[in-house]
């Protein structure tokens, strides 16, 4: 059946959505997007979301095309449209469209498009068995702060991960590990929660910033610093975190197990406090 998607103003059905072949963010990349999880027919973390989506927009000097109120009505009417109990809300803002050229167009208008994603989030086979990882180098641009939609590279790393018989990479920069292709990146030593510390190197997860919050709330030892490969093979555990996966352990790395090769309670323990503590803030 055909999704109701937002466009610019209008809600249509997904095969009557049109974009212009101007459009920066089809000929250039110049856009931006976030990714918002949905269970229970409710956002998680919209606030979190919003805030980010503001510092990418701004530092690319790229105008707000509608207010957070607004924003959260369009995900609303999607979410009730589309009849979604658990999935994603995709949304998208880029410069807009302009001739072709490399400096930013004045006064051109930002375009902005939604859509759902029907999704299980929350039992999922990854979540239950963990993932395995292969490590590859990280070939991507210098603001990973940025949301932006430059995704080549990281679909490349599905890709080689997909070949080597993995479910993911892990980016490797100057000897150490920035990130996953679309998620941050932990491990676990002795009981220890280590995850890269946030630059213009990673893209600063909102669900990042909220699993650390509950793990120091938990009385979790948390220490944000870069490691290597091989300290991740040695550790106890290791996991993912992203808004589609929430907090997904890991079990092999380059072929290597992690601890005993299933998910750690670490990993099991902070997925189990983000859901349980996500759903009552949800909105
Ligand atoms: N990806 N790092 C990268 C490179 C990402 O693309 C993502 C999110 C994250 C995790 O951020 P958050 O916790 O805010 O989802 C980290 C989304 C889910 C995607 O591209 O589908």
């Amino acid at each position: 059946m055909s999704r109701t998607v937002y466009v610019n103003g209008e809600y249509l059905p997904e095969e009557d959505a049109k974009i212009s072949i101007f459009d920066r963010g089809f000929l250039m990349a110049d856009g931006v997007y976030e990714v918002t999880s949905v269970l229970d027919g409710k956002l998680l973390d919209f606030p979190g979301h919003m805030t980010r989506l503001a510092r990418s927009l701004g530092e690319l000097d790229m105008d707000t095309p509608v207010t957070d109120a607004e924003m959260e009505a369009i995900h609303r009417e999607l979410i009730r449209a589309n009849d979604i109990d658990e999935g994603l809300v995709y949304l998208q803002v880029t410069r807009g469209a302009a001739d072709r050229d490399f400096h930013y167009p004045e006064g051109v208008k930002p375009s902005l498009v939604l859509f759902t994603q029907k999704k299980t989030l929350t039992e999922t086979p990854a979540a239950t068995n963990g993932i395995k990882v292969v490590s590859i180098p990280d070939i991507r641009w210098g603001r990973r702060d940025i949301k932006t939609v430059q995704l080549l590279a990281p679909s490349m790393g599905k890709m080689a991960a997909k070949a080597a018989g993995a479910d993911d990479a892990w980016l490797v920069e100057d000897g150490f590990v920035t990130e996953g292709t679309s998620n941050n990146a932990y491990i676990v030593k002795g009981g220890k929660i280590i995850t890269r510390n946030l630059s213009t190197d990673i893209l600063h997860g909102i669900t990042r910033a909220a699993v650390l919050r509950f793990a120091r709330e938990a009385q979790m030892e948390v220490e944000e610093r870069p490691f290597t490969i091989d300290e991740a093979k040695e550790a106890d555990e290791a996991f993912i975190t992203s808004a589609s996966t929430f907090v997904c352990p890991v079990v092999e790395i380059d072929g290597a197990k992690i601890g005993d090769g299933t998910p750690g309670p670490v990993a099991r323990r902070l997925r189990e406090i983000y859901l349980e503590e996500s759903r009552k803030t949800a909105t």
